[in-house]
């Protein structure tokens, strides 16, 4: 059984995921828009990667006895700037949520709620290879800077990486 305090705090934690879900699927519009079809379909799968970590969190709350709660969300941004501008969001939003993370896994500790902690594992592992991926799409976008043809490129080489992959782990 969750207590009062875990069961706020996995909410809250659902409502981030669920954001986060939002804000991608804003990148994915807004790339689709640009013409970029592979930034937009990497954008779009990473959407759904963040309503399944939603989803999970939703049913392990649920599971324990309490109550996983659908709440209001903020609107994402419209626009993004530039590429760049888009993956450094992306990239400062997954360090953002990998700090929630440890927050939470902090609370279970204080809470000696193990059940909990041990579920929130698979979210310490996602969130070292979702910044890890975020930072080495950042590190290429950074080389390519505003060169068309090299824009180009990497929108084809995202566009792989996006069909290619069953799972983004992003
Ligand atoms: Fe569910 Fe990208 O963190």
């Amino acid at each position: 059984m969750l207590s009062k305090i875990i069961e706020k705090a996995l909410n809250e934690q659902i409502r981030i995921e669920a954001e986060s879900s939002q804000v991608y699927l804003a990148m994915a519009s807004w790339a689709e828009t640009q013409g970029f079809e592979g930034v937009a379909l990497f954008m779009y799968k990473h959407s759904d990667e963040e309503r399944m970590h939603m989803l999970k969190l939703a049913k392990f709350v649920n599971e324990r006895g309490g109550h996983a709660v659908v709440s209001a969300l903020v609107a994402p941004p419209v626009s993004f700037g530039s590429f760049k501008e888009m993956f450094q969001t992306l990239f400062d939003h997954e360090v953002m949520v990998s700090s929630r993370i440890n927050d939470l896994v902090d609370i279970t500790l204080n809470q000696k709620d193990y059940a909990t902690h041990n579920f929130l594992q698979w979210y310490v592992s996602e969130q070292i290879e979702e910044e890890a991926l975020a930072r080495n799409i950042l590190d290429k976008i950074n080389l390519i800077g505003d060169d068309k043809g090299g824009l180009y490129l990497f929108d084809n080489d995202v566009k792989l990486l996006a069909e290619t992959s069953t799972d983004l782990n992003i």
